[in-house]
C-alpha cells in the first residue's frame, strides 16, 4: 500500500470564516461609498486578499493609488483579525475533529493548504493546530489556486507523492488546483458548483470512517 496524505483547505472547510471576511470587506466598501453583497462575497472564496481588494475596487468603480491600496489591505485585515480574535472551538464545522482524529489515529500525515495568511492563528484559536504536520498558506506560495503550487508544496512537506494525496476544498479554484496536482479532490459544499470534484459532500458529517478507509487504501490517480 502506498503512503497517503490528506490536505485540508481552511476557510469554508474547517471553519466558516467567510462571514467574517464579508463583514470586513463590507465595512471597507461602505467607507468607500458603495454596497458589497453576500452574493459578491461568494466570488472571494479561495481568492487571495490582494486579488479580493482588486475585485472589490472594480465592483465599486474605485481607483486607488498604491498607497491607498496598501492602506485598505491593512485596514481590512485588522478588522478581520478582530473577529478571529473572538473565535473558539465552537466555530469548527461539523465533524471536522472526528475526521482529523480518525486520520491521526491511523498515523496519516495531514497538511493545511490555504490561501490565507492568517491560517496559523485561526487554527490556534480553534485548537486544531496540533493535528497538522505541515501548514502551507498564503505566506508560502507565489501562485494562487487554481495553480496547484499550494498542494504540491504540502505533499512535498508531508513526503507523500502528489498522486497519493486527498484534498478537501470548498472553492472551485481549489478543486481545480487539486485536480491539476493529480490529487483526489473532495468538494465540501454545493455539488453543482463543485462539479469538477472527484467526490462531493455537503459537509464532513457525510464522510464516514468507511469512506476515509477506502481513500486510505485506494490506488490513487496517476
Ligand atoms: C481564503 C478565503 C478567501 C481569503 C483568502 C485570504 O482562501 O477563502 O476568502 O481572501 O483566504 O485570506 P487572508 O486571511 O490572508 O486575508
Ligand atoms: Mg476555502
Amino acid at each position: 500500500m502506498k503512503k497517503v496524505g490528506f490536505i485540508f483547505d481552511l476557510d469554508g472547510v474547517i471553519v466558516d470564516t467567510a462571514k467574517y471576511h464579508f463583514l470586513a470587506w463590507h465595512k471597507l466598501a461602505k467607507e468607500l461609498g458603495f454596497e458589497f453583497t453576500k452574493e459578491q462575497n461568494e466570488l472571494f472564496k479561495g481568492v487571495s486578499r490582494k486579488r479580493c481588494l482588486e475585485i472589490l475596487l472594480d465592483i465599486g468603480n474605485v481607483n486607488a493609488t498604491q498607497e491607498q491600496f496598501d492602506t485598505w489591505m491593512v485596514e481590512k485585515n485588522v478588522d478581520y483579525l478582530a473577529y478571529i480574535e473572538k473565535m473558539d472551538a465552537s466555530e469548527i464545522l461539523p465533524d471536522v475533529p472526528r475526521v482529523l482524529k480518525y486520520l491521526q489515529k491511523k498515523n496519516i500525515p495531514i497538511a493545511l493548504g490555504s490561501a490565507s495568511k492568517n491560517a496559523k492563528p485561526i487554527l490556534e484559536k480553534v485548537d486544531l493546530l496540533p493535528y497538522f504536520d505541515s501548514i502551507v498558506d498564503g505566506n508560502n506560495v507565489t501562485k494562487a489556486k487554481p495553480d496547484p503550487e499550494v498542494f504540491l508544496i504540502a505533499a512535498k512537506n508531508l513526503n507523500v507523492d502528489p498522486s497519493s494525496c486527498v484534498v478537501f476544498e470548498d472553492a472551485v479554484a481549489g478543486i481545480q488546483a487539486a485536480n491539476a496536482a493529480g490529487m483526489v479532490s473532495i468538494g465540501i459544499g454545493d455539488a453543482e458548483i463543485l462539479n469538477e470534484a472527484d467526490y462531493n459532500f455537503t459537509d464532513f458529517t457525510g464522510i464516514s470512517d468507511d469512506f476515509l478507509e477506502s481513500l486510505i487504501n485506494k490506488e490513487h490517480k496517476g
